[in-house]
């Protein structure tokens, strides 16, 4: 009972019974889901199921008809306008569709938030988006580029720049490694589980990647029915009886993944 406890108390993000919908569409169904301090959480769900409105809903940008979210322990509906303005500088996000502004260099990207959120002179700004950038792993000269000179590597690494630029607690990573070919993905995987040693960052990622499944996530959701169907770990998913959840985990290309483990 207390080992219970003390576990619900690490949860960085708690959320109970969340229900969401448009309309007469409702896509989250009370909704149940906590996130633990220093995990990477990979959340999967057939497209369209609700992944990225999960997000978007934690992250306060779609309205809620029921349910409580908290965040590193504290109630949104309680919090004050500046404890939530706090709240918000806690969290790292890197949108689904999170290209980075095409008319801002990689280093003004980066420093919007800082903009946003923080009062800092100008050289402050540049010397600290210099070290973001060295520390996702772009050469320096990448600061000076737009984002059209850049691969589709280097624009996710700069985007997940642009999201610790605040030195986050939690960072939100919508299918990050989409539209990478596998060793770029796989570099990736490897820098999140890097800054997640370094940085102790928390890490909710939705991703349809199995490598990054199999590869970095400590443990997975899955979203079907409207709600988180199962969490666990990979053995977790692989004995769950469910159709959807075993082609995914033992498709095709799941296989050759699941003989190497
Ligand atoms: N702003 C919106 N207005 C109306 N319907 C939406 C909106 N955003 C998402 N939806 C609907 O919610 C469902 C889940 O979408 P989404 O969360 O984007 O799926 P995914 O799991 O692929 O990320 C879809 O049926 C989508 O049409
Ligand atoms: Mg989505």
């Amino acid at each position: 009972m207390e080992q219970v406890s003390a576990k619900a108390d690490d949860a960085v993000l708690s959320v109970k019974d969340l229900t969401v919908g448009f309309g007469s569409n409702i896509v989250l169904d009370e909704l149940n889901l906590d996130i633990y301090r220093g995990e990477i959480l990979g959340f999967v769900g057939a497209s369209g199921t609700g992944k990225s409105v999960l997000m978007r809903t934690v992250l306060r940008l779609l309205p809620r008809r029921s349910g409580n979210i908290r965040i590193f322990g504290m109630d949104f509906d309680k919090a004050s306008e500046a404890e939530r303005l706090a709240l918000d500088m806690k969290l790292g996000v890197l949108f689904q569709h999170g290209a980075l502004f095409s008319s801002l260099t990689v280093m003004e990207n980066i420093q919007v938030p800082m903009r946003e959120y923080l009062d800092l002179p100008q050289a402050m700004m540049d010397e600290l988006a210099r070290l973001k950038i060295e520390l996702v792993g772009l050469a320096p000269e990448a600061a000076n580029k737009f984002p059209s000179e850049l691969s589709g590597g280097m624009i996710k690494r700069a985007a997940l720049a642009r999201a610790l630029a605040l030195d986050p607690a939690l960072v939100f990573l919508d299918e990050p490694t989409s539209g990478l070919d596998p060793i770029g993905a796989a570099e990736f995987d490897e820098l999140i589980a890097k800054l997640r040693d370094t940085l102790g960052l928390t890490v909710y990622m939705v991703t349809h990647d199995l490598d990054s499944l199999f590869s970095v996530c400590d443990r997975i959701a899955v979203l079907g029915q409207k709600k988180v169907m199962v969490e666990g770990t990979i053995e977790d998913m692989l004995a769950f009886d469910d159709p959807w959840v075993q082609s995914y985990f033992r498709g095709k290309r799941a296989r050759s993944i699941v003989r190497k483990t």
